[in-house]
Order: structure tokens, then sequence, then C-alpha cells
């Protein structure tokens, strides 16, 4: 018996010889392999005594087992080697593969930046409807049916009176309508128009602002989109308030901001007047107030609305319309 002991010791030695999985796996097939040492000599069980046969086949069996134990444990080692090697190997002078980190959208940053600018001033956020009715988005409005302003907007119409809105100044409605005095909303979101050339497309943002309440005015209009203009473009920028005219404002107003690119001194880019359109307001008008049973002789309302995309691309000199809606990510992630 003691001379099969003797196999474990020899595997051991051998296996401390050898470094790689070929060594390794010639031992295997020398011992414990089909023509194996140990493998012969399990065959060969019969030759003994019968009753010596057992108590040899379970010694042989437990030595097969302790060398089968030792063979699994030096593979190990030697992948475990092997990987280290390849840790080795890695250049580290490469250049990494990182993450690629997302941006917000240029469209969704202004909005960001213009609501938050708002929010600080007290102004209350709310969201808007995309689809909404010619009550709503026209008719409450001051903008009856058949009244020429209508023709201003090219609209979407949808079927039994819905439509896309127009602007954002349905928002207006649906707050007053539904709620008491007094009001300091903003409301940003889509719009959409049947419009479609190099500075127009059929979806566009805007935001409207309006505060309802008992001693506001003109004065208070100015003050806080003249504050907001400066803020926005980060400087005093030039501004020009032109009267104007809007179905749901009396009186009503348009603010131009000196041109960007030629400073005032007309280019293609401001159609060669120096100035550039960047919102409209005014006084909310007696009839809107009537339409929404708020009472005019203890209220008034001042309102604004703006086009976020022609605002962004004037703070971050794009002129092209078309690349905010083509998902290019080179031009995307500037922002
Ligand atoms: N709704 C107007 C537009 O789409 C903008 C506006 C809003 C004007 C509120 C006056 C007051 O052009």
């Amino acid at each position: 018996m003691i001379k099969y002991n003797l196999y474990i010791k020899k595997v051991e030695e051998e296996l401390d010889n050898i470094k790689n999985k070929i060594d390794l796996n010639n031992i295997k097939s020398r011992y414990i392999g089909k023509n194996g040492i140990l493998t012969n000599v399990i065959k060969n069980i019969i030759k003994y005594p019968k009753e010596e046969r057992s108590i040899i086949g379970k010694e042989l069996n437990n030595i097969k087992k302790k060398i089968i134990y030792l063979i699994e444990d030096k593979e190990k080692y030697i992948s475990y080697k092997s990987l280290k090697e390849k840790d080795k190997k890695i250049d580290i002078t490469l250049p990494g593969i990182g993450i690629k980190q997302g941006t917000t959208h240029i469209i969704t940053k202004t909005i960001n930046e213009i609501e938050s600018f708002f929010e600080k001033m007290g102004f209350y956020l709310v969201d808007g409807n995309e689809i909404d009715t010619e009550f709503y988005n026209f008719d409450l409005l001051n903008m009856p049916k058949n009244h020429p302003s209508r023709n201003m907007h090219d609209t979407f119409y949808l079927n039994n009176n819905y439509l896309l809105r127009t602007h954002t100044s349905n928002m207006q409605i649906h707050i007053m309508k539904d709620n008491v005095p007094p009001f300091k909303i903003i409301s940003s979101g889509k719009v959409y128009r049947k419009d479609s050339d190099i500075t127009h497309t059929p979806m566009f943002h805007q935001i409207e602002g309006f505060i309802v309440d008992k001693n506001i005015s003109l004065a208070h209009l100015k003050g806080i989109l003249i504050n907001f203009l400066y803020s926005f473009f980060g400087e005093k920028i030039p501004l020009n308030l032109r009267s104007s005219y809007f179905p749901f404002t009396e009186p009503s107003m348009e603010i131009d901001i000196e041109c960007i690119n030629c400073k005032g001194k007309k280019c293609s880019i401001c159609s060669y007047t120096g100035w550039i359109e960047v919102l409209g307001c005014g006084i909310i008008h007696p009839n809107v107030f009537k339409n929404c049973n708020i009472n005019n002789k203890i209220y008034k309302g001042i309102a604004f609305g703006m086009g976020i995309e022609r605002l962004s691309m004037i703070k971050y000199n794009i002129n092209d319309l078309r690349l905010y809606f083509e998902n290019n990510i080179e031009f995307l992630k500037q922002f």
C-alpha cells in the first residue's frame, strides 16, 4: 500500500517544476489519463486476493482524489499567474475609452435659464396644453372667428374644434378662467404653425409670462423684461421698445435688441435694420378679462411671450434654425 502513496509525492514534485498548462495536462494524462499509471493500477486491482480488494480500492480512490485536487489547484494557480502577466502588458499611455456624458439640449438649456430667472422673481411655473380648442387658443383671447388677426397664425387644425396651439398665450386663459387672482405665472412649451423655411419650423418653443394683480402697470412690465434681457444676455444690451398690436393686449409692445452681429450697423442677420425683435408684450385686454370673469376695475394684467429658438440663436450665435432639430451630435455637444 505504502508504495501507492508515493504517487502523490511524485505528482507534487512534478507539479512544482512546471509553469504552463501543456505540462500540466501531460502530468494529468500520465497519472490519471486513460492509460495513466494510477488508472492502470486501479484496473489491475483484480490481481489482488478478494479480501484485500475493497481496502486497496478505497485507498487507491483516495489517492486519485488527492491527485485530482493537486492538479486542479495548480491549474487555478497557472490561470491566475497568466492573468497577472496580461495585466502587466496593459499600455497605460494609451488614451482611455472613457464614458461619454450626455448634455442638455440647447432648447431645454435655454428654457431652464429663462424659467430660473422668472422663478427667482416669484413667478409660478405651470405646464401647458399643446392640443387645445379654438376657444382657448383664439376666441377667449379676443380673436373671435373671422377676426383678421387669426390670419397671423397658420394653424394646424385637428378634428372637432381641436387644434395644435399656435402660441403659449392659451395658458393665460386656462389659468385665469379657472382660478382667482392674483396670478404670477410662467409657462413654456411647444407651439405649432404651418410655416417651414430657413427661419421657420412647423414646431417651435415659446415661453409665456403674465401677472394679474391690483396695482400692476406697464412700468412693472418694462422693468421685469428689461431686467430679464440684461440678465439673459449677460450685459446691458441696447433695447428698443416699440408699440405693436396683439388682439389680447392693449396697449401692445414689442422689444427689439440691438443686432448682436453688427452692433446696430445693419447686416443680413437683422434684415438691415440694426435691430432684432425678441418678444411681444402688453397690458391684458379688458375683453380677455371679461371672458375669464376677472373684474377689470379691480385687477390689471401684464403679459409677455417670447420665442425660445430666437433668443438662443442670438445668445449662442447660431445662424441656422434647422440645427436645433437635426440631432447632429457635434453641434449638440457644444452646449
Ligand atoms: N402670443 C404672442 C405671439 O405668439 C406673444 C405675446 C404674448 C404677445 C403675450 C403679447 C402678450 O406672438
